[in-house]
């Protein structure tokens, strides 16, 4: 991705620097725009803020390419022109290098990271390395000695990044011919050769992101109610989107709270990732390794449930915001506890979770459970039946499932959350035994390379979607996710005002709630085609949910969605059509916003911040002035991968036999 702006303007750049322009007024005349600058922003909760920003004009510095960490010295001691905006090789984007510079933040005026074409070997996680510490079940409460990953170091290689605050921005840009551009300013001025002091005019860059919001999140939210009776100006948002749901056997949506005779197993996943960067978070094993085994499962059991209706219903939950204290599973349980779902705690059975399944090696995942609800007899007896009938399933499929040793707790979980609220029978299905496989935990390098998704070269995107499709349409699902999400399949499930929505690999990061996000719409749609059935009806009657003019009952049992549909061959018009499914959104905003309790335990409390633009360009200064015009201009892009695919593996059908094994439980 091109991140300099059009050639033209590279060009003159470039033959003002060969020809070495000098004197004073080159300067505010020669402005080379970064298109693509992928940010880290501002988030707060009920204590901190973290993340980065920039002065309300940007900041400016010297470009420094950082060359190794001896380097640093210049940076944050030596180097005469300070600031410095200091350009990162992603190896060198470390913890140790990074506190270093927030340690030196006067003499620091940003950070660029350049993203690599191909991931590292190295481990690289920006998370922490015991995500949710907080918010899960595991407090000191429950049980101290397995509080705060006293057993399990879940996420080892976590550098925590992610969960720091800076004072300057970071930026990421791609490494490309542009960047190339970048370090070959740098070189030509900035460099200092054999000790001598690099002379003016030097190569600056300037970085905007400032943040509106500080301090914490009762801070911005009281701010947000103030400046809204003068303006309607808001300073910070609370995280959150929408939870899909759907279920085997249509439940009633409009009476919410208790069903009587109504038993439902959960079937969860969470739909969400995050990286350091705002609109990178790929999520492949931490997220959609584990929801499209959900989607496929789901599909995979549409017949059977149909034909011949289960005594358990099967409820499938993709819970979104679980990065950020578990947003959307403590919502629902908190909807559930409240009589505002569909079902209570008491309807509940039990919980089947698929976590991280993407990187199982020799065929083999781990069921793992929570040693501390075992204690109760009849809680241990209905896990024990679980974990057979699962291992039972899993023998015909060449895949051996083991539980960990019995006094582990729960990895990072959904489930956790249920068991918060009580001691509910559950199992959680992961590619670990004890800490993650994943190296790239909530990190950009979490992405289809990662998952060995790769396609043959030369193959058109269409090939690349149909390639290998036997295997209960996973293949499918990952390409949709991870490669492109604009493709012919995932176009003929959505409606056409939504056609917009569609691109390269998903961006996973939760962001704000004013809407449903694209990957929620993607999950909801789908899993309507997956689940759901055509019913021939018009398009007004579908979209008043209704199956023909007198019809006033379906709507509490069904949700109607028109779809844009394909064009038949020899036409260019698509033909739309209606589909009848059980699929629901319910809200995954954390119940702390609606009870105003800004500084809750109990509930996440994080906030993006608000800001005006993200921006960045270089230019040359001629003098120790860095004054400089800001001008408007805003385009963001993901900048993940695009290198392609083939098919991994068969958890799809692995997860459908074991969630038909439930239905015997008694
Ligand atoms: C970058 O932005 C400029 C100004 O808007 C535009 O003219 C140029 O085409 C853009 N370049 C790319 C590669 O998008
Ligand atoms: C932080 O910077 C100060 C000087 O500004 C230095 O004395 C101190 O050792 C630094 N701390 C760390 C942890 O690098
Ligand atoms: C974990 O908890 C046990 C029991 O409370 C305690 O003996 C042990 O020291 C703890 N380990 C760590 C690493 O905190
Ligand atoms: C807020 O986030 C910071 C940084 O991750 C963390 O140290 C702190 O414990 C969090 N506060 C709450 C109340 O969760
Ligand atoms: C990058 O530069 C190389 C060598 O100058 C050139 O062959 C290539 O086409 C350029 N790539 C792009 C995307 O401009
Ligand atoms: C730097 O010093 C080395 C050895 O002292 C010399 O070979 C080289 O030419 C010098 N480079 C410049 C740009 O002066
Ligand atoms: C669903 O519940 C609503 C509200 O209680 C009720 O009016 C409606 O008749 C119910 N529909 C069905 C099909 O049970
Ligand atoms: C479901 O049944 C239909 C019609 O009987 C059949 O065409 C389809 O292949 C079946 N789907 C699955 C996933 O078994
Ligand atoms: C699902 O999508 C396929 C197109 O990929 C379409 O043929 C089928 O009719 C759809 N089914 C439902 C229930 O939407
Ligand atoms: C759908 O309904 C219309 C009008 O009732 C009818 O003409 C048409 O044949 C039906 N289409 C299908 C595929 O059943
Ligand atoms: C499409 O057009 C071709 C040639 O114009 C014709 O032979 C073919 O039968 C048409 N197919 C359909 C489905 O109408
Ligand atoms: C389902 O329930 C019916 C009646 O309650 C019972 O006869 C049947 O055996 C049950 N089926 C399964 C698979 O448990």
């Amino acid at each position: 991705m091109d991140l300099l702006s059009s050639k033209w303007i590279l060009n003159l750049i470039l033959c003002s620097l060969f020809i070495g322009v000098g004197g004073n007024s080159v300067e505010k005349k020669i402005y080379v725009h970064l298109n693509y600058t992928v940010p880290c922003v501002r988030l707060l909760n009920a204590t901190h803020q973290i993340g980065c920003q920039s002065s309300l004009s940007g900041n400016v510095g010297v470009l420094h390419v950082l060359e190794s960490e001896d380097n640093l010295d210049w940076v944050l001691k030596s180097g005469p022109n300070p600031p410095y905006l200091v350009i990162l090789e992603s190896p060198l984007f470390t913890r140790s290098i990074m506190m270093k510079l927030k340690n030196g933040s006067r003499r620091v005026a940003g950070v660029v990271v350049v993203a690599p074409n191909a991931n590292p070997l190295e481990a690289f996680s920006p998370h922490t390395t015991c995500p949710n510490e907080n918010s899960g079940v595991y407090s000191e409460d429950y049980d101290p000695a397995l509080a705060h990953c006293n057993v399990t170091v879940w996420n080892p290689f976590g550098n925590g990044l992610a969960y720091e605050e800076f004072d300057f921005p970071i930026f990421s840009l791609k490494d490309d011919n542009d960047t190339h551009v970048i370090r070959q300013c740098y070189m030509e001025h900035n460099r200092a050769v054999n000790g001598s002091t690099p002379q003016y005019p030097l190569c600056a860059m300037q970085l905007y992101s400032h943040m509106s919001a500080v301090t914490n999140t009762a801070t911005c939210m009281r701010r947000n109610d103030i400046d809204f009776s003068i303006s309607p100006e808001m300073v910070c948002d609370p995280l959150g989107d929408y939870n899909v749901w759907a279920s085997t056997r249509p439940i009633n949506n409009t009476a919410k709270g208790h069903k009587m005779w109504e038993s439902v197993v959960i079937a969860a996943a969470r739909l969400d990732s995050r990286s350091f960067f705002f609109d990178i978070a790929p999520g492949a094993d931490s997220g959609v390794s584990g929801f499209v085994t959900l989607l496929a499962a789901a599909h995979a059991l549409r017949n059977a449930t149909q034909e011949a209706p289960p005594n358990r219903t099967i409820l499938y939950a993709f819970f979104q915001g679980e990065t950020f204290d578990y947003i959307g599973s403590s919502r629902m349980v908190y909807d559930m506890q409240n009589n505002q779902f569909a079902v209570d705690l008491d309807n509940v059975h039990s919980v089947l979770e698929i976590g991280q399944v993407g990187l199982h090696t020799e065929s083999k995942l781990w069921l793992h459970s929570d040693p501390v609800s075992r204690k109760n007899s009849s809680v241990l007896f209905q896990v024990r039946k679980l974990i057979e009938n699962l291992q039972s399933a899993a023998g015909g499929l060449n895949i051996s499932m083991d539980e960990p040793s019995v006094s582990q707790p729960l990895p990072p979980s959904s489930f956790q959350r249920f068991l918060r609220a009580r001691p509910i029978p559950g199992v959680v299905l992961e590619d670990h035994q004890s800490a993650f496989s994943n190296r790239f935990y909530e990190s950009m390098y979490d992405n289809a390379e990662y998952l060995n998704i790769s396609y043959p070269p030369n193959m058109t995107p269409e090939e690349q979607l149909e390639f290998v499709t036997d295997t209960a349409k996973v293949t499918r699902l990952l390409y949709g996710f991870l490669v492109r999400s604009n493709n012919s399949w995932f176009q003929q499930l959505i409606p056409s005002d939504l056609m917009s929505h569609l691109g390269k690999p998903t961006n996973f990061y939760v962001g704000v709630t004013q809407q449903s996000s694209e990957p929620t719409l993607l999950v909801q749609h789908l899993l309507a085609n997956l689940t759901g059935s055509t019913v021939n009806i018009t398009q007004e009657n579908c979209q008043n949910q209704r199956e023909d003019e007198n019809d006033k009952e379906n709507k509490h049992m069904y949700y109607y969605m028109w779809v844009q549909g394909a064009a038949p061959p020899n036409s260019t018009q698509r033909e739309g059509f209606c589909i009848r499914s059980t699929v629901r959104l319910s809200k995954a905003l954390s119940p702390a916003f609606d009870m105003r309790e800004y500084t809750s335990k109990d509930y996440s409390t994080w906030t993006e911040s608000r800001w005006k633009s993200i921006k960045g360009r270089i230019f040359l200064v001629a003098s120790h002035d860095l004054e400089v015009n800001p001008s408007p201009h805003r385009v963001k892009d993901n900048i993940c991968k695009a290198d392609l695919t083939h098919l991994p593996s068969c958890n799809g059908v692995v997860v459908s036999h074991i969630l038909q094994d439930i239905w015997i439980l008694k």
